[in-house]
């Protein structure tokens, strides 16, 4: 079906990340993984277990990991074409890289090269409280486009457990990228 970069920063949440990418493959779609070197450190530290492991789980035709600092990669260039990007978690400081067009890491470039080819491009922000500085980040990319989906979880739903809590912003992440889900419940529905 489509072909999504997800990037991984060290902010917290990397729960969100790995429901997102199983979520996108079990809908035939292929990811292009990028983890940054926090990133790494994070998802082992709040997943309890080696961020290699972790990945060797994912089916490897589906899920391709990239190496943050290899500018050769295909999807370094506009001219390789995907559907979109998602940063999952993103931190404030990857947040700011961004916003600011610095592209000093392939994740970085990616975003830069998402933006600049119009591409849908979601950013789920995680940090509170938050600084004017992060407002203003969120806000200058925000008017060219991007959208920001903080994991903001809602209760009128009645979740029971952590899985609700997380399908539910991993829904709203696949419904901005256009991507029909039943992961929370729709109100109304
Ligand atoms: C356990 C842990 C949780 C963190 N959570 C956050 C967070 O929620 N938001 C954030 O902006 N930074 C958070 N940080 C700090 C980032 O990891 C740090 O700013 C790092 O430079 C981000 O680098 P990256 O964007 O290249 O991954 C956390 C660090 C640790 C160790």
């Amino acid at each position: 079906m489509g072909k999504y970069i997800v990037g991984i920063t060290g902010a917290s949440g990397s729960i969100y990340a790995i429901r997102l990418i199983e979520e996108l493959v079990k809908l035939d779609n292929e990811v292009f993984l990028i983890i940054t070197e926090q990133g790494k450190k994070v998802v082992s530290y709040e997943l309890d277990k080696d961020t290699k492991s972790i990945l060797s789980n994912m089916p490897k035709e589906k899920v391709i990991i990239c190496d943050d600092n290899d500018f050769f990669s295909p999807v370094a260039s506009g001219s390789y074409k995907v559907d979109g990007m998602v940063i999952i978690p993103c931190s404030m400081g990857s947040l700011a890289k961004i916003s600011n067009g610095i592209s000093d890491s392939l994740l970085t470039r990616c975003a830069d090269v998402t933006i600049k080819e119009n591409r849908k491009f979601v950013l789920v922000p995680r940090e509170t409280p938050l600084s004017q500085i992060h407002l203003e980040n969120m806000l200058r990319l925000s008017k060219i486009g991007v959208s920001i989906v903080p994991p903001m979880p809602e209760f009128y739903s009645k979740p029971s457990n952590i899985d609700d809590i997380v399908n539910s912003t991993v829904g709203r992440i696949l419904d901005t990228l256009g991507i029909n889900n039943h992961l929370y419940m729709k109100w109304g529905l």
